[in-house]
């Protein structure tokens, strides 16, 4: 590896760069899992964890990376066979439904252009159809991580009402936890499905799956097969803050102090935050002359922003050339974006000078490579955040 000086610049939509104040709590000895003092810890980050969640229910930590509490969500409330309706958002939700098809569930897929997230009426008349409740959950992504593009959980909610229809509603928050606006109880979210290493700025890890009194009363009749995933020695052994098997302890003592910072900041200041770097960022792609794949304003992220390279021009190329020159990674174009688009990530331990140096990034590596835009792109972001009403 060639040295660089100064800090890498990890802009990618997760992992996200994590505060020395994390680092040094990760950096105190392991304990006993077992002793009184893990007790203490336990308790503290299963309490501190629900208002992130914006949920009275338990929310229980799996030392895993999302798609272990992707798997927990289905195997804890399915039975083989059962139906499941899911909105083809982008990448994360079309790998969300191939493993439902491989632990044997029935995937049901609503396509969208990848542009746009989960419709709601489109929801609304296939439950509708569906006399016989053969569909047992709509999944739902909350912030797609491969498009940049937020579903409208709140109205997802509203239309599996209307249609008067009794699936459980399975959202992952894995890019907008503690960092996009997300209500549990108020949305009538069932299992929320959440991970450790974006909003919540700690390394990957730790996964999350935050259940529902009627996810729970689900789990006792759901017939898929499970052990490591199994809530209810899980949430057994929580309620005296301590775990069925040994927990990832130093990740938890970094979820420690990332949820001090989170309440620090206070979590609505959080949200607003990522919404102005949102805003800051799309005003820099537009001085550029590029687009945002997000195509309504609606479903803006305030996590990251998808940039679709002009015709022609090689995403990888120019995020290679940033790297090699600049030291920062961006994010790749996944699936059927690949080379497409790249992604800036906006989101976790952030603040308005990073958003500068990673657009100055951006806007030289797109002059490097010879891509054709505007200048004026960082300057557009920075009349925005020094702007005295922002
Ligand atoms: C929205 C979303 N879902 C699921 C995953 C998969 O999580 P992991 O890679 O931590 O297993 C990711 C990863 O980036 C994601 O962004």
């Amino acid at each position: 590896m060639s040295y660089a000086s100064g800090r890498h610049f990890l802009q990618i939509p997760g992992p996200t760069n994590v505060p020395d104040r994390v680092l040094r709590a990760m950096a105190a000895p392991t304990i006993d899992h077992r002793g009184p003092e893990f007790g203490a810890l336990g308790r503290e980050v299963l309490a501190e964890l629900k208002p992130i969640f914006k949920t009275r229910n338990p929310v229980i930590i799996y030392p895993a990376s999302g798609t272990g509490a992707w798997e927990a969500a289905l195997v804890n409330t399915l039975s083989p066979g059962d139906a499941v309706l899911i909105s083809e958002t982008g990448w994360f939700a079309s790998l969300w439904q191939q493993m439902a098809q491989r632990l044997g569930l029935k995937p049901e897929v609503l396509p969208t252009d990848w542009r746009h997230g989960a419709d709601p009426a489109a929801i609304e008349s296939r439950l509708e159809q569906d006399r016989a409740h053969a569909i047992k959950a709509v999944c739902v992504v909350h912030n797609e991580t491969s498009t940049g593009v937020v579903s409208r959980v709140g109205e997802v909610r509203r239309a599996i009402d209307r249609a008067r229809h009794p699936a459980l509603l399975l959202v992952d928050t894995i890019s907008s936890l503690a960092s996009i606006d997300f209500r549990m109880d108020e949305w009538g979210v069932d299992v929320t499905v959440a991970g450790s290493q974006k909003g919540l700025m700690l390394p990957p890890g730790l996964s999350f799956n935050a259940i529902s009194t009627r996810a729970l009363a689900a789990s006792k009749s759901a017939k898929l097969a499970k052990s490591f995933w199994a809530w209810d020695e899980m949430l057994q052994h929580n309620k005296n803050g301590y775990f069925p098997y040994t927990p990832a302890t130093n990740l938890l003592y970094g979820l420690r102090e990332a949820l001090k910072m989170l309440n620090e900041e206070g979590l609505e200041n959080v949200f607003a935050r990522h919404t102005r770097h949102g805003e800051a960022t799309r005003r820099a792609v537009r001085a550029w002359g590029l687009d945002v794949l997000c195509a309504d304003p609606a479903e803006y992220s305030g996590s990251l922003t998808a940039v679709v390279m002009p015709q022609g021009h090689s995403a990888d190329g120019l995020r290679k050339t940033i790297h090699e020159v600049f030291d920062m990674s961006l994010g790749t174009g996944l699936g059927r974006l690949a080379d497409k688009v790249f992604r800036i990530g906006h989101l976790g331990h952030f603040n308005d000078l990073t958003l500068a140096g990673t657009l100055s990034g951006v806007e030289m590596g797109l002059g490097l490579t010879a891509v054709p835009h505007q200048r004026g792109g960082v300057q557009a972001a920075l009349d925005f955040m020094a702007s005295p009403a922002r």
